[in-house]
């Protein structure tokens, strides 16, 4: 393989949720691109075991790590404290918080009478307040060290259309969007930028959950809905995005919710099913007249 440049060199990075499907693609990618990253989360095992799995060679000798685990339950201001603290004591600053933990709660795609205030609360405990306490905390040591940086959180294109899951996820992602928006004018005067990747359907465990489905039965149906042919979204195409974000190519991007898609969410699919439905319809008739 070509060596890949390093648009990360010297950069230190916390992402939350980072123990699952796209914050561990994000965190080896970030790694790849020269990043100090601290993966925190609440799957214990799972982030320690993801982190010994990431370490490489050279650092492991040198006994000098790159990447660590740190329990982090974003509701608790104390866990995220105690996270961006982590990051500040290790290596002296941080540069990139990306706020990426999110739970769709209960079930991804709940009825509105069915709903609870449980439900709705914990999706925004977790998606909204968690994404605040990490913007707040990194905040507080990006602007005291004045040396810029980069906040970004995972939305979703339930941040862009609707109907695509239950509406306190959709709302908690639209929420976020109005964080992120707001962040990027209050901290832009510290050089501090803000953005948001909205990603289309991944076969991760959370919509894998909700189908019921294997990684490979979920990809067929995201395929077949799919606008741009020839694959699906995939984890690495949300880290490639958040490289690009908090790399210094970015550099003049800040109040984006950047949507990876494909360009599902450009489109309303159902006029273009109705028309195919009354197209096969009338070639039936004539074959049948
Ligand atoms: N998979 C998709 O189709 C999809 C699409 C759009 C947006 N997203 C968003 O992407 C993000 C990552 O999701 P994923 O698909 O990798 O799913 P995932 O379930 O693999 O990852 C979510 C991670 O968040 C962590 N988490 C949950 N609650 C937490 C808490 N209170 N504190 C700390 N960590 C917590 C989980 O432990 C898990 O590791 C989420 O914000 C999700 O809403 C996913």
């Amino acid at each position: 393989m070509a060596p890949v440049a390093k648009r990360l060199e010297g950069k230190v990075a916390i992402i939350t949720g980072g123990a699952g499907a796209i914050g561990a693609t994000t965190a080896k990618l970030f790694l790849q691109h020269g990043a100090k990253v601290i993966i925190a989360d609440v799957q214990d095992e799972l982030g320690i075991s993801l982190c010994k799995s990431l370490i490489t060679k050279e650092c492991a000798t040198n006994n000098n790590n790159n990447i660590d685990y740190v329990h982090c339950d974003v509701t608790s201001e104390q866990d995220v404290k105690n996270a961006v603290d982590l990051a500040v004591s290790k290596y002296g600053h941080l540069d990139i918080m990306y706020n990426n933990a999110g739970t769709a709660g209960d079930n991804i795609k709940r009825p509105m009478e069915n709903s609870t205030v449980q439900d709705f609360k914990r999706i925004f405990d977790v998606n909204v307040l968690g994404a605040f306490l990490g913007a707040k905390h990194a905040a507080r040591v990006m602007v005291k060290a004045q040396r810029g940086g980069v906040i970004l959180f995972t939305t979703s294109i339930t941040s862009v259309i609707g109907g695509q899951a239950k509406p306190a996820y959709s709302a908690s992602k639209h929420a976020l969007v109005g964080l992120m928006k707001d962040l990027c004018v209050e901290l832009g005067q510290h050089g501090i930028r803000a953005n948001c990747i909205a990603p289309g359907g991944i076969a991760t465990p959370m919509l894998n959950g909700w189908l019921k489905m294997e990684r490979e039965g979920t990809e067929e149906i995201l395929q077949s809905v799919g606008v741009l042919k020839g694959g699906v979204v995939k984890e690495e195409d949300v880290a490639e995005a958040a490289v690009y974000l908090s790399s210094d190519e970015g550099r003049f991007i800040s109040g984006v919710n950047l949507v990876v898609d494909g360009g599902y969410s450009s489109t309303n699919a159902s006029f273009a099913m109705i028309a195919n439905v009354l197209k096969n319809n009338q070639t039936t008739n004539c074959i049948d007249a």
